[in-house]
């Protein structure tokens, strides 16, 4: 297998560039977006509260005039939004509308698909209600839907219980409307796309020693004009490939290689992948950081991931997990337990998708014991071995990874949902295995 190729835009940035420009009052625009079934929910939902937002080949302007939902008049109904299966879109917009939304409105009502609806959300609206913030669940309580209504909000100082990209982001957007300076600790360690796009919007989030990050309340925020970054964790099942066949070398361009994102890189490595990276020089710290990356196959060891490195590759981890099934010897990842609540049960899922494949693999609460090194074997000719994905993009191709290397026959019980994050994702693969 091998290729020199570009991949779709960052999701986490494509997210933000969609619902960021609803804290100002003028276009914004951003070159790269990717198109996905997530990101057009983020998309859908600045259009629903008034923005309008136009997509001409990959470059996405959105306009937010007026602000958001300032059209939904008192004795309406609330508006609907469906987040689909965007954790990113629910999270995010709860902490930007909590102080956004004009007071004594009808509010808007967040809801999402299955997956999402099964998804953690008193994690956000916990520490949005402590600043003020109106959240009611209209069903079982931390789970979608949830109605946001507009209030007025003080100043947070809050210690994140997990280092959530999505948690911090929601605080520091709600932080953005509320009286005084907030303060979130403890996500350091997690994605800084959030901080990096407000800095380009001309507002200073400060950090400060021990992971400490503040906003002040009632920052003037300006418009942008930005370059999506391509998605290292859509490149990660390219680059994972390049090491799962011999004989592979595989280079993807123009890869955002921000803090909190690259972790893969390092455990690829150790694995005993050859990895180089191409950094493009940074002019601009605001900018998003990018460069070049190719992987060839080497002698592979086993591996272990633990906690500390888990907000930095969290999303690579399914990916690392058909790797781990190869590496002769035992590999293991802990301190993984939010890989429980991401779009499945993503430990229980590729525990048992390998499994099925004949691969030694033991889950655990917070990880995976993973003795590879068994050759993985799908079905008969004409009965193919049909792995469970729950409709989890990441999972579906991971798995699709593994079948790469299984003898015989295997399918996915889902492959649309790989349109998720990576529309694309089956013709560039086969593009990539017919070199
Ligand atoms: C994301 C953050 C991560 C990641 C998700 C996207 C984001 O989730 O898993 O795919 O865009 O902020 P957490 O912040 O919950 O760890």
């Amino acid at each position: 297998m091998s290729g020199d190729l570009r991949v779709p835009g960052d999701k986490s940035v494509s997210h933000r560039v969609t619902l960021l420009p609803l804290l100002t009052d003028a276009p914004c625009r951003a070159a790269g977006w990717l198109d996905s079934a997530d990101t057009r929910a983020s998309l859908a939902a600045v259009r629903a509260l008034g923005a309008r937002a136009d997509l001409d080949g990959d470059v996405l302007t959105v306009d937010p005039c007026p602000a958001p939902g300032a059209m939904l008049r008192t004795g309406d109904r609330p508006l609907d939004i469906d987040c689909g299966n965007s954790g990113t879109t629910a999270r995010l917009l709860m902490g930007l509308l909590a102080g956004w939304l004009p007071p004594g409105g009808p509010g808007v009502v967040l809801d999402g698909d299955a997956s999402l609806r099964g998804r953690p959300m008193a994690r956000i609206a916990a520490p949005l209600v402590g600043m003020g913030a109106r959240i009611s669940w209209l069903g079982p309580p931390d789970r979608l839907p949830v109605r946001v209504e507009g209030a007025s909000l003080q100043a947070c100082d809050y210690d994140l219980p997990v280092a959530s990209a999505q948690l911090k982001s929601a605080l520091l957007l709600a932080g953005l409307r509320a009286s005084g300076r907030s303060t979130v600790r403890g996500g350091g360690d997690s994605r800084d796309h959030t901080e990096r796009l407000l800095r380009t919007m001309g507002v200073a989030v400060t950090v400060g020693p021990g992971d400490v990050l503040s906003v002040a309340g009632g920052a003037p925020v300006s418009a942008f004009d930005v370059k999506v970054p391509g998605d290292l964790s859509t490149a990660a099942f390219l680059l994972v490939a390049a090491v799962l066949v011999p004989g592979s070398r595989v280079t993807v361009r123009g890869v955002g290689l921000g803090p909190g994102r690259t972790g893969l890189l390092a455990v690829l490595g150790r694995a005993g992948a050859e990895v180089v990276v191409t950094a493009e020089a940074a002019d601009d710290p605001t900018r998003e950081p990018l460069g070049d990356i190719t992987v060839a196959r080497g002698a592979l060891r086993p591996f272990d991931v633990g906690a500390d490195e888990v907000p930095a590759l969290v999303d690579e981890l399914p990916a690392l997990a058909v790797l781990a099934a190869i590496c002769p010897g035992v590999s293991t990842v802990a301190g993984a337990r939010e890989l429980r609540h991401k779009e499945s049960d993503r430990i229980a899922l590729m525990a048992r998708g390998l499994a099925d494949l004949g691969a030694d693999v033991t889950e655990r609460p917070d990880g995976w014991v993973i003795n590879g090194g068994r050759p993985l074997a799908g079905g008969r000719k004409g009965r193919p071995r049909v792995l469970a994905t729950a409709g989890d993009h990441r999972v579906a191709m991971a798995l699709a990874l593994a079948s790469l290397i299984a003898d015989g026959e295997t399918a996915l019980d889902d492959n649309e949902c790989v349109a998720v994050s990576f529309p694309h994702f089956f013709a560039t693969l086969d593009g990539l295995a017919v070199r």
